[in-house]
């Protein structure tokens, strides 16, 4: 890298890039979506909430960012969506594969439906891969390219979310690492990020909480203190990885947890008196 630009002050970090956002209408993929074209990327907002993804696209104007309906379990809608970015902007530079659901956490596995368990796998893991795969068909050519998904805590830790869940973000990072070996050779990076608890639609359905109860209960239990996990904080790290700034960073799991997966609470033994 020419010192240049190792000491570039770029305000605008993915300036001349494009994006494709699944889950991008709501929540951390909203957020991603925003502070994306803040710094420079051209979007498309995959999602099967259309007015939300329409009217986001419309806030952020028509020139930045296209909203498509795509169901990221149809292997149809994921290819139209990665084929659109390329048909709009000639090309596809950062996939970040958001779109993931929460099923209740029922924490007996009898109480635990087969259903269930398939429709949580089938949108966080068969949608991640369909997205990983379209995302590769186009940036192979390129030799270039970003994938992102977004895994959680429950990438590493058990007990945190139901059986589905857990297993369905161990998996995100299981594809994320084989693909970051099958994609290397063609200089294409693969990471993904796994985010401690913070405030969406799909945390608070899950906690049955509010904002500010939702924050309580996380901040109570959480390793760091002093600082609430907001989702710019989530779209922050999206950025980095899909910035040049990370072009020697792939096959990487990076937490958003403030260390919460790092300790073990039974063996805390640094605990200070409390004033
Ligand atoms: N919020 C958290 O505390 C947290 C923590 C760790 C990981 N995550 C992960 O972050 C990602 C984003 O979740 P969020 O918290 O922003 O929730 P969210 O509900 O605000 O956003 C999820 C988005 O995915 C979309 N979606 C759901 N099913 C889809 C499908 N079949 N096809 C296309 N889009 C679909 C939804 O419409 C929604 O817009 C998920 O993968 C989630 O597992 C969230």
């Amino acid at each position: 890298m020419a010192a240049s630009s190792f000491f570039s002050t770029a305000s605008k970090r993915l300036q001349g890039k494009v994006a494709l956002i699944t889950g991008g209408a709501s929540g951390i993929g909203e957020c991603t979506a925003k502070l994306f074209a803040h710094h420079g990327a051209k979007l498309i907002i995959a999602d099967i909430q259309d007015d939300l993804g329409q009217s986001l696209c419309n806030s952020l104007g028509p020139s930045t960012a296209t909203y498509i309906h795509c169901d990221v379990t149809d292997e149809t809608h994921i290819k139209n969506a990665v084929d659109k970015a390329v048909k709009s902007h000639g090309k596809l530079d950062i996939m970040f594969n958001n779109a993931g659901i929460v099923d209740e956490s029922k924490a007996r596995i009898l109480d635990n439906e087969k259903s269930d368990f398939e429709r949580v796998l089938s949108i966080n893991v068969t949608g991640v891969f369909l997205g990983m795969k379209h995302a590769a068909r186009v940036m192979i050519p390129a030799r270039s390219g970003s994938i992102i998904s977004t895994a959680s805590v429950s990438s590493r830790i058990a007990a945190a979310a139901s059986h589905a869940y857990c297993c369905s973000k161990h998996a995100v990072l299981g594809l994320t690492r084989n693909l970051a070996v099958d994609l290397g050779q063609f200089g294409i990076r693969v990471n993904c990020l796994s985010p401690y608890a913070c405030s969406t639609p799909l945390a608070r359905k899950f906690v049955g909480a509010e904002e500010e109860d939702l924050e309580k209960i996380m901040n109570s239990v959480a390793n760091l203190k002093g600082v609430t996990l907001k989702t710019e904080d989530i779209a922050n790290a999206a950025l980095y990885l899909a910035s040049d700034e990370a072009r020697y960073i792939s096959g990487h799991n990076l937490f958003i947890d403030g260390g919460f997966t790092v300790v073990n609470p039974s063996f805390h033994m640094f605990q200070y008196p409390k004033d």
